[in-house]
């Protein structure tokens, strides 16, 4: 289906938080996205229809939860082009890079002890690799941004070298919306040969992506983020380096046999899922990836495109105000900014006054804060439900705490 305006104002009314918020002017997608109706209903079918423990009971209704839940692994394995074996349900990205950050020491390249992240990663994909770092003596790098809020690759050039064991890094920056050419990083990456880890938080619900084509070792993503429901996301992996990594939880579900002093793992993917899945969620996220499907994930790109071009066209008429964004052609519709004299949280309870909600301080994000030598930034993230007249209120709201501010 063709995003454009018109067919947005339909779309909106797929997603019953709109109803039931009458006037809301939703501009906060990259923190969590709206749910359609068709997400909620799977979820509440499931409890209401086929609620069972999976891999576990021989009766009907558990068959049936261990089909859907595996079927939800397929469905995400299609969407990003890996083998079903390859996919590992998580609580959420934060959970997948954890999870990657304790069991990746089997599989990393001897004689090599550095991390190489960048300066525009969130929280997510930095601390769990400080924590890394400490206990296995490595050393982390950080790949400078430049002026115009894209990354510096000749920087990355000169930063990647034969002790480079680890590069993880955003495929799209939460802050900034800046799209980073992965395949070329990933390129680069492995003539160093270091391992390579993607951040799709903030990207596989606007951009299509499949991990064979890009060449990727793992990526990690959310599933609230791209309409799905809460607590749960995924870990890809390459199934040969799955095959070599420890477990990260350990108990039920995760074995193939136990004895009073030991046990002998499962295979990948269970190896890595001990314990009752989010199950519902699994299904929940399977619906959202059916949705984000039968629009289209390229003319999601396109809608996104459309609206950050319109985004910032409207917020530059804002006096004094500040974009930290690189551009139409190089970001999706994520736009922070700042307005002269104005703390950020001060704009954002100005704006929640007229209904609009965005986002506002360092985003998860602080070493990005100092390179950019701000405290914190107000935030703008519109997705497939957002419409030119959502800017426009933005805008003319904005106009009014200038004004109010400037007086
Ligand atoms: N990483 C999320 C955000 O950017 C929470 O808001």
């Amino acid at each position: 289906m063709k995003l454009n305006n018109t067919t947005a104002k339909t779309l909106k009314k797929d997603f019953p938080i709109f109803k039931n918020n009458p006037g809301l002017i939703y501009l906060d997608s990259a923190a969590t996205s709206q749910r359609p109706k068709s997400v909620i209903q799977a979820v509440t079918d499931f409890y209401e229809k086929e609620n069972a423990n999976i891999s576990r009971g021989l009766y009907t209704l558990a068959a049936k939860a261990t089909e859907k839940y595996e079927n939800a692994r397929k469905v995400v394995a299609h969407f990003i082009g890996a083998e079903k074996n390859e996919v590992i349900f998580t609580k959420n990205t934060t959970e997948s890079i954890n999870l990657l950050s304790y069991t990746i020491s089997s599989i990393l390249p001897k004689g090599k002890n550095e991390i190489l992240l960048t300066e525009m990663e969130h929280h997510s994909n930095i601390v769990p690799w400080q924590q890394l770092a400490k206990r296995e003596n490595m050393k982390l790098r950080f790949v400078k941004i430049k002026q115009d809020f894209t990354l510096d690759i000749n920087d990355l050039k000169n930063k990647l070298s034969d002790k480079t064991a680890i590069v993880a890094f955003t495929y799209v920056s939460n802050v900034l919306g800046m799209i980073n050419n992965v395949k070329e990083i990933v390129k680069l990456a492995k003539q160093a040969g270091a391992l390579t880890i993607i951040d799709a938080a903030q990207s596989v619900q606007s951009l299509p992506f499949n991990v064979k084509e890009i060449g990727c070792d793992f990526l990690a993503f959310s599933s609230h983020k791209m309409l799905g429901p809460m607590g749960i996301g995924v870990l890809y992996g390459k199934k040969e380096l799955l095959e070599k990594m420890r477990p990260f939880n350990f108990g039920g579900g995760m074995i193939k046999k136990v004895t009073l002093e030991d046990a002998e793992w499962a295979d990948a993917p269970q190896r890595f899922e001990a314990g009752t899945q989010n199950i519902a969620e699994a299904i929940g996220l399977a619906e959202a990836i059916r949705y984000i499907e039968k629009i289209g994930i390229e003319n999601i790109s396109n809608w996104e495109k459309e609206l950050l071009k319109y985004t910032l066209s409207r917020l530059k008429e804002a006096p004094g105000i500040k974009i930290y964004n690189p551009g139409a052609n190089n970001s999706v519709s994520i736009v922070s900014f700042n307005l002269k004299g104005i703390h950020p949280h001060d704009v954002a309870e100005l704006l929640n006054n007229d209904g609009i909600a965005i986002r506002a301080g360092h985003h998860c994000a602080m070493p990005l804060m100092e390179a950019l030598s701000v405290n914190g930034v107000c935030r703008a993230s519109l997705y497939i439900y957002n419409t030119f007249e959502d800017v426009d209120a933005l805008a003319s709201a904005l106009k009014k705490i200038t004004e109010k501010f400037n007086r």
